[in-house]
């Protein structure tokens, strides 16, 4: 993925496609895989792991925002949600309200014939500013974190300042010690 300004549609939905194979899908037969890229340009992914106890089925965007918070959490800026043909597939309703979470009315979903931004997908939602409004204030950024935020996994350090990810572009911007960018 690399760069943080343009989504490379092609490597996301492979990434997601990917992930179909790691699918738990013995009941429906329908696996499906996930892939978003984060504002600084991290790849996180996951798949539907669905139980006998149908109601407790996890889809694949629900494991994708679970990894995404393993991996030292951030905010998502595309998503591909895709089929066991690697074809781009609505998220479902919950879904919606998952990522949306994470990435705001901004987010780009992949679709069929070009991306949809969330806010098509999710008009007048529900969000952090509806609970705001009580007047109790909200945090969801990395400032709710009781202490300094514990660093990424390695292999999965966030980009440094001036870092794009592309090849070549070397250790410029890195701090060993630096915490995740959220
Ligand atoms: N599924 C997802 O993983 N994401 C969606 O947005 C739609 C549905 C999964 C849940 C279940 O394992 C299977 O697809 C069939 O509904």
């Amino acid at each position: 993925m690399g760069h943080v300004h343009t989504i490379d549609w092609e490597t996301l939905q492979s990434s997601a496609f990917e992930m179909v194979r790691r699918s738990y899908a013995p009941y429906s037969g329908y696996p499906v895989g996930a892939a978003a890229v984060t504002i600084d340009g991290r790849t996180v992914t996951g798949c539907n792991v669905e139980n006998v106890s149908s109601g407790l089925t996890l889809c694949a965007e629900t494991v994708l925002v679970g990894n995404l918070f393993a991996l030292g959490g951030g905010r998502l800026r595309a998503v591909a949600v895709v089929d066991g043909a690697g074809r781009p597939i609505a998220p479902c309703g919950r879904c919606r309200q998952v990522l949306y979470e994470h990435g705001g009315p901004d987010l780009l979903v992949a679709g069929p014939d070009g991306p949809w931004t969330m806010a098509t997908l999710l008009p007048h939602p529900f969000g952090p500013d509806d609970l705001a409004r009580r007047g109790r204030p909200v945090t969801t950024g990395p400032e709710r974190l009781p202490g300094p935020p514990a660093g990424l996994p390695e292999g999965h350090r966030a980009l440094g300042a001036g870092e794009t990810g592309e090849p070549g572009d070397g250790d410029r911007g890195r701090s060993d010690d630096a915490g995740p960018v959220r």
